[in-house]
This record gives structure tokens, C-alpha cells and sequence, in this order.
């Protein structure tokens, strides 16, 4: 599907991430227990193994960086979950209404994530996901994630089985060096 609200790639992945701009009419927002049903009906239908309802209240209610995407009818069509821990910020949580899926959104979402972590001083994030996620891996090496780790068996899978999770980090510097420094030089 071609991409409706795009990030032009130039600009999707500054060295140091910055808010992307959104498209008209499109609005960013704080998760709160008035979205908990829209996200928990939109998670049961993109997971095999969905969060509940319950986990993303307990996540809210623990102070984690919930962020919601609504389009121009406030419809909310994406939402992340974001955990500081320290120096380090979590993705806990990124998803795309299934329908929605191959639009930019998670481009747009991801965006949105780092740089909401980068304005709370926070320049390192870390995410887990399955090895079988080749999509949102593909998201992930495009944004500048680079694999740091993998941990056994960390996924309920198909089956009674379990499925390792892929471990994945990305750092950037706490200054833009490209537009510094520049006054008062020779
Ligand atoms: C992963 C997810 C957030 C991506 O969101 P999205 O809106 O579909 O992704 P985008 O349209 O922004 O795609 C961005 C890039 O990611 C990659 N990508 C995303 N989905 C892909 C897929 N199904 N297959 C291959 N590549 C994919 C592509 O490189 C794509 O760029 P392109 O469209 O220019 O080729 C979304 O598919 C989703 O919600 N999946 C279910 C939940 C999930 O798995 N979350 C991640 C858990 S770790």
C-alpha cells in the first residue's frame, strides 16, 4: 500500500530524534483510562499474545509514558508504551490498528517515541521483539537499532511453545553536534 502519511525518509531518522511533524488534522496524545478500551480492543486484534485492558491500566497507573495517535475523525489508530528506567527509556509497546498497518504510522509512531524519550532527557532505548517480527524488525533496523542481545525462550508462542525475544538498543548523543558551535567561528 503506498504510504498515505509519510515521513519522508530523509527526515525520518535525524541523528538526533526530533518531533516529526503531523499530518493535518492528525493529533498526539497521553494515554489515560479513557483510551484503555480502544487500545485493548486494537491490541486483541494485532497480537497472537495480547496485553490486557489490565496491563496497560497498571502500566498508566504506574507513570510509564503511554502515547496515543488519532486521525483527523479522532479515531485512535496507534499507540506506544514507553518505561524510563534510569538513563534508559523501554519500549514496552508499539502498535498499529491492524487495518491501519503499512501506512507510515509505525514509522510515525516510532518517531514520535524516540523523540518523546529524547525530551525527557532520556538518549538510549531499548525494545525486545520476536525474531518471527520481521516487519517491525525491518522498522527498527531503519530507525537505528542495532541487536544487543537475545533472551531464551522470553515469548509465549503457538503451541505451548516460546519464542526467544531479540533484544534492541539505540543511543544518539544528548546534542544536535550539527548545529552547534557554528557562531563565532572564523
Ligand atoms: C510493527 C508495526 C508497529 C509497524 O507499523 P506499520 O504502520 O505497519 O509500519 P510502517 O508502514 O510505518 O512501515 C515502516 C517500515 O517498517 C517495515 N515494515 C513494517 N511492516 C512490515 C511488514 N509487515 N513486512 C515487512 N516490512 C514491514 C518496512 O520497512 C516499512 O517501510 P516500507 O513500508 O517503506 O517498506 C505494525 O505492523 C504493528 O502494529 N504490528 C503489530 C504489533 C507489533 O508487532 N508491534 C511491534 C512489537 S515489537
Amino acid at each position: 500500500m503506498s504510504a498515505a502519511y509519510p515521513l519522508e525518509d530523509r527526515h525520518a531518522w535525524p541523528a538526533v530524534p526530533a518531533m516529526p511533524a503531523l499530518p493535518e488534522g492528525w493529533s498526539l496524545g497521553r494515554m489515560s483510562a479513557l483510551d484503555l478500551q480502544a487500545v485493548a480492543a486494537i491490541e486483541a486484534r494485532a497480537y497472537s499474545h495480547p496485553w490486557t485492558r489490565g496491563n496497560f491500566e497498571n502500566s498508566v497507573k504506574s507513570g510509564h509514558l503511554g502515547l496515543t495517535l488519532r486521525d483527523p475523525v479522532g479515531t485512535l489508530v496507534a499507540y506506544a508504551m514507553l518505561m524510563p528506567v534510569v538513563d534508559e527509556m523501554h519500549l514496552l509497546n508499539i502498535t498499529v490498528e491492524p487495518q491501519r498497518q503499512r501506512q507510515g504510522l509505525g514509522r510515525l509512531m516510532l518517531a514520535v517515541a524516540l523523540a518523546t524519550s529524547h525530551a525527557h532527557r532520556i538518549h538510549t532505548m531499548l525494545l525486545e521483539v520476536r525474531p518471527s517480527n520481521t516487519g517491525a524488525i525491518a522498522l527498527y533496523q531503519a530507525a537505528g537499532f542495532a541487536e544487543i542481545g537475545r533472551r531464551k525462550g522470553y515469548y509465549p508462542a503457538p503451541g505451548g511453545k516460546r519464542e526467544d525475544a531479540l533484544v534492541l538498543r539505540r543511543a544518539w548523543p544528548a546534542h544536535d553536534a550539527a548545529n552547534e558551535g557554528t557562531e563565532g567561528q572564523a
